[in-house]
């Protein structure tokens, strides 16, 4: 759905999650990562934000090994991230760029649970990913007409799908959602705090005032629900 799909709501959706001062110690996962465009931006904020980039495809993580070399504390896995080869609540952030709706259905909750087993209490999972039915109405034919004109075969499934649902079955609580021009993101909390918790004690209004005073997505936000904001 175009380049404008990363600016600005990944970076700043992660910005809202993940707390500078602890940066050295957190864990972020970006799961379908590609070529690693997203973890570029990721670095560029928290240089020494230990990052993991798992991929189905070897070539992809060649890539992004190769375009990421500069930066310290990253890693790649060949992987399906269905069967995640991390153990049990050892991440504090899993982010997920543009890849759930090539997914189908069945896949989309394996991978919701397998997020959810391997965050750590307080942890969060960032989806960003197509805008959906209803999200801007005016788009909705838009969203019809994409899977005619490019190779989508599940994106008409994702267009309607209820993440909400999804999450609240796997274990994880729907924080928010907003969208960012023909994107959408997508917000869910592995329930509990502690020490490990990406929002430690803070609310979400405090989160937001810190990363986003006056609100970039102000208006988008306006016009998102679920209940927590
Ligand atoms: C549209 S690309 C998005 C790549 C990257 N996140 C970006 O925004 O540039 C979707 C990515 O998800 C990966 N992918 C699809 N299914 C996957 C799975 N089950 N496990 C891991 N990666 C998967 C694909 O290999 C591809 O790199």
């Amino acid at each position: 759905m175009g380049r404008q799909r990363h600016s600005p709501s990944g970076p700043a959706a992660v910005a809202r999650s993940v707390r500078q001062t602890q940066s050295a110690k957190l864990r972020l996962l970006d799961i379908g990562c590609g070529t690693g465009r997203f973890l570029g931006q990721v670095k560029q904020v928290w240089p020494r934000l230990p990052c993991i980039g798992l991929d189905l495809s070897e070539p992809y993580i060649d890539y992004a090994r190769q375009h990421l070399r500069r930066w310290v504390l990253t890693n790649f896995l060949v992987a399906n991230a269905e069967a995640i080869p991390v153990a049990d609540a050892t991440c504090d952030a899993v982010t997920s760029i543009f890849m759930f709706h090539e997914l189908p259905p069945p896949v989309r909750r394996t991978i919701f649970r397998e997020c959810a087993r391997i965050l750590k209490p307080g942890g969060r999972f960032v989806v960003v990913d197509s805008l959906q039915l209803g999200d801007r109405p005016d788009y909705d034919g838009l969203l019809h007409l994409f899977p005619q004109h490019y190779h989508e075969p599940y994106y008409s499934t994702y267009i309607s799908e209820n993440f909400e649902d999804i999450a609240e079955a796997s274990g994880l609580t729907p924080v928010r959602h907003f969208n960012a021009f023909v994107s959408k993101v997508m917000v869910f909390d592995r329930p509990g705090s502690g020490a490990s918790s990406v929002l430690g004690s803070r609310t979400a209004a405090d989160v937001r005032e810190k990363y986003d005073p006056g609100g970039v997505h102000h208006q988008e936000r306006a016009e998102s629900s679920w209940r927590h904001m």
